[in-house]
């Protein structure tokens, strides 16, 4: 049997069915091709969900990440690492916040935002304790754990899952009145997807998130941006929230922290903030390993060496035009930042998941995001010619 077939089957027959991929075997890649172990190869269009926005497989990343697995890989931070110190410098410096909380998935380091805008708000803010409000927006992706799944609109992720945490209040995206209005004594901090990704890739009106800065500064409210999907140059700056010259009191990061290569998150926040945050407090296992921060450290410098954002920022613009240039009949809409890009299907044209597999037919891979939206989102260092290559191919699919 065929190799694809079989590595298909027995994934399906050991592994939970939580997701519905597409039917292809990535058995290697490098930058933005991969290859299935028949050999044929695609066009990947989707980056691992925005953490690949290096490339697959960057050389540099994986000589970081053999030189590191030849020393030591895993101490805990029962003891210090040679490799930690550098990687949180480098981070902090990007992020112009004084210190890192370091963990693995962009949802731990939500939930670790999370906890850090509670206990703030208890011991600095003056919050009674067990009543503190964080503000959510309608169509926010933030992960999948029982807290974060709490604020969620989609009814699928919640179902057969509650009950559910407390202490999550939720206002339209885009809305600065909504807002205002939700804000109440006990509201701590206000949780933010500066576009949301997930969601379909829904930009928010100019001016919103400077709105929201000015709003949380006056009320006391600690604004935190999770930026796993949207910041390290995915938007066409290092962070989305840089497009408003916005600066949250907490980033949240993850995905393209390791350029791929093992799973790097971290919440970066001043001293005022992370400073509530004891020895006992919080923690992981894995968070902050040597490993990580050896893979990190050099991530961060290929998305600043590689000028990342500037060729995100240029290709996306002209992806983005060449789409609508398409006048496809049935597209209702192309819209994006950088190469986060979303196109809606019309609904009478069928489901995105329809024109994602005719795509990967032609050699494209990428995903539908909220069933009627492909998201487009290669890697950054993606070239004119193969998005050409590319957009040779979409159009056939979409004409
Ligand atoms: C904005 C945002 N936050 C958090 C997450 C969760 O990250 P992870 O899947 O690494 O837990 C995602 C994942 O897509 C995301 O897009």
């Amino acid at each position: 049997m065929q190799q694809s077939k079989i590595a298909i089957s027995r994934t399906e027959t050991y592994c939970a069915h939580n997701y519905h991929p597409l039917p292809v075997v990535v058995s290697k890649a490098e930058g933005v091709w991969v290859w299935n172990p028949e050999g044929h190869r695609y066009l990947d269009m989707l980056s691992s969900y925005s953490a690949v926005n290096q490339g697959h497989n960057h050389p540099r990343i994986r000589a970081a990440a053999i030189d590191q697995l030849g020393r030591v890989p895993l101490t805990s931070r029962a003891f210090y690492n040679d490799r930690l110190g550098e990687f949180a410098e480098k981070l902090c410096t990007i992020t112009r916040k004084d210190k890192i909380l370091p963990m693995n998935t962009g949802t731990e380091a939500v939930e670790t935002s999370l906890k850090i805008a509670r206990k703030w708000g208890h011991t600095v803010k003056g919050v009674l304790e067990n009543t503190a409000e964080i503000i959510t927006f309608e169509n926010n992706f933030h992960g999948r754990t029982i807290s974060v799944i709490s604020f969620s609109t989609e009814v699928q992720y919640r179902r057969g899952f509650g009950p559910f945490t407390p202490g999550f209040v939720r206002v339209p995206f885009g809305n600065i009145d909504a807002l205002e209005q939700a804000i109440t004594s006990r509201t701590v901090a206000v949780l933010v997807e500066p576009v949301q990704g997930e969601g379909g890739v829904i930009i928010p009106p100019d001016g919103y998130l400077r709105q929201m800065r000015r709003l949380c500064t006056k009320k006391q409210i600690l604004m935190i941006a999770d930026e796993v999907q949207t910041g390290l140059a995915r938007t066409g700056r290092m962070f989305a929230c840089d497009y408003e010259d916005v600066e949250p009191d907490m980033y949240v990061l993850g995905k393209a922290l390791s350029g791929g290569f093992y799973p790097i998150s971290a919440v970066a926040a001043d001293d005022d903030i992370m400073q509530v945050i004891t020895p006992g407090d919080h923690g992981s296992t894995f968070g902050g390993n040597p490993l990580a921060a050896a893979i990190g450290s050099t991530a961060l410098d290929v998305i600043i060496e590689e000028h990342l954002a500037e060729n995100a920022e240029r290709m996306g613009i002209y992806f983005i035009n060449a789409l609508r240039n398409l006048n496809s009949p049935h597209v209702a809409e192309v819209r994006g930042k950088g190469l986060l890009i979303g196109v809606d299907i019309k609904p009478e044209s069928g489901v995105a998941m329809d024109f994602c597999k005719k795509l990967m037919k032609q050699g494209i891979l990428c995903k539908d995001t909220r069933k009627s939206t492909m998201r487009f989102s290669p890697p950054l260092t993606i070239t004119k010619d193969e998005l050409d290559w590319a957009l040779e191919r979409i159009a056939k699919v979409l004409t």
